[in-house]
């Protein structure tokens, strides 16, 4: 782009791109600014203009560039006077987007919520039943205030949600029961919402042809083909036989009366109506497949935030026995294989796809760390150690003991022996990799849960032992 239409770029591209409290510089301005500065024959591309403000910038370029800290010499400081807008992977300005959020109040919503309120100038429509983990992007008078507003309701029989996506420009639905202990207990409620509840979402994306990235499971693939192979066999250790991939790998779950694949049966039937809807009707789409996404705020720790005699994922249930000094339990000998990746890396690549809808839509994405593998027995031996240097607790003399599927989970539990995402199309689509180690992730999520929990849990554990 020739320097003469800058300023006509910058006005027509994406007004609110700008800080509503900085005026652009006038046309004459810049140019003879330009003209004087360091670089004058610099030719303004999009892309060319990326490239500077990352040289200008140590943060992301996800940031709002309306920081000037590290811009030095006369065209740092023109480029952030000039709050230049924010781009996308192709060089296009990023135009602010209202999205509709649902699930907006829980653990990944309220991530991906606070990402975009402190680093985008989109808006979101929160939807949940729960507010408890968004309330402190609530409070008014922030300077995203008239950026959120949140709508209590239940998506299962609120005539309120249709009139809410038809004024969005996406929707996120991240809404479902989506707890283990859940599937096996409750697997009419887990197919309702995981399905049943989805579908309106879908139609009322496809009738109002609003895009949808929808939310689904890395559960979709089931057991891995390497589970089936006489134990001892060499093709075990063959990637082919347990690297999950969006487009190649099968999914196998368990026979019926294994509810524990209620979850990944219903997650996998909405993805299939929703890519049907695609190939069909041509609704504009991503589908996520999240492992294991961890970190502060997920779920709840039972008797504190959360009913007692309820049991929530991995991390918050060892996270509970070791505040409370219990040994941690594990499942079947925890001798199954998962990866690990930290929330905040993952809510990175999820702007990736709510800012590059060319390059996200009609896809389908593995959304892991395979790099942060573990069994789940080393995780609790990892969790322990940590938590110890965290807490400044001593290490207990058992740190784990074993249960049955059967005595943790009840009847119908079965389970995957291995989970590993192949990466290749997220990384080709969106230039994306998960950064944070299993170790660092760990020690911040700790820090977080002894700071919030610790002595909550200690208080509930004193009322126990009076009553
Ligand atoms: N966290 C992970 O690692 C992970 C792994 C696999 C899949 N997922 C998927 O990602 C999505 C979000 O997961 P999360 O970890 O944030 O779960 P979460 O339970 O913390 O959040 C889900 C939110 O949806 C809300 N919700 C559920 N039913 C609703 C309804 N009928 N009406 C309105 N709101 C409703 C809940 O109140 C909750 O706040 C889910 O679809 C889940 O299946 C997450």
């Amino acid at each position: 782009m020739p320097n003469e239409s800058i300023e006509n770029h910058l006005r027509n591209s994406n007004v609110n791109a700008f800080s509503a409290s900085r005026r652009l510089p006038s046309r004459r301005s810049i140019e003879n600014r330009l003209l004087h500065s360091v670089v004058p024959s610099f030719t303004f591309t999009a892309l060319a203009f990326r490239t500077v403000l990352e040289a200008f910038q140590s943060a992301p370029v996800t940031h709002s560039p309306c920081h000037s800290g590290n811009g030095e010499g006369e065209l740092g400081s023109i480029l952030a006077g000039m709050a230049a807008p924010r781009l996308n992977l192709d060089g296009e300005v990023i135009k602010p987007l209202k999205i509709c959020m649902i699930g907006a109040g829980g653990f990944i919503g309220s991530h991906l919520c606070e990402k975009l309120m402190f680093e985008t100038d989109h808006s979101v429509l929160a939807v949940d039943i729960y507010s408890d983990k968004i309330n402190h992007l609530l409070q008014p008078g922030q300077k995203w205030s008239d950026r959120i507003e949140f709508h209590k309701l239940n998506i299962k029989n609120d005539s309120r949600l249709e009139g809410l996506v038809k004024v969005s420009d996406l929707v996120i639905n991240l809404a479902a029961i989506c707890t283990p202990a859940d599937y096996n207990t409750r697997p009419l409620d887990t197919i309702y919402s995981n399905f049943v509840d989805a579908l309106p979402v879908v139609q009322y994306c496809r009738e109002n042809k609003i895009r949808l990235i929808h939310f689904s499971t890395c559960e979709v693939y089931g057991k891995t083909i390497g589970s089936f192979l006489p134990p001892g066999h060499p093709l075990k250790q063959d990637p082919a036989f347990y690297m999950l991939k969006e487009d190649e790998t099968p999914c196998i779950f368990g026979s019926i009366d294994k509810q524990r694949w209620s979850y990944a049966c219903a997650k996998q039937l909405i993805e299939r109506l929703v890519y049907a809807e695609g190939a069909e009707n041509g609704l504009e789409f991503s589908i996520v497949r999240p492992f294991n996404w961890i970190g502060p705020r997920m779920d709840f720790i039972p008797g504190v935030d959360g009913p007692q005699d309820s049991v929530p994922r991995v991390l918050a249930c060892f996270s509970n026995n070791l505040m409370k000094g219990e040994p941690l339990k594990l499942v079947e000998g925890g001798k199954s294989q998962r990866t690990f990746i930290y929330i905040k890396d993952a809510i990175d690549v999820v702007q990736r796809m709510i800012e590059n809808p060319s390059r996200a839509n009609g896809q389908i994405f593995n959304v892991g760390n395979p790099y942060n593998e573990v069994t789940v027995r080393e995780l609790a031996e990892l969790m322990t150690d940590v938590y110890c240097k965290v807490s400044g607790q001593k290490r207990p003399e058992q740190a784990t003991i074993d249960v049955t599927g059967m005595e943790f989970y009840g009847p119908g539990y079965d389970d995957s022996d291995k989970r590993i995402p192949d990466m290749t199309i997220v990384k080709k689509q969106l230039e994306w990799e998960p950064k944070t180690s299993l170790y660092d992730l760990m020690e911040s999520t700790l820090t977080y849960q002894h700071a919030t929990y610790a002595e909550a849990v200690k208080r509930s554990m004193s009322k126990t032992t009076v009553n």
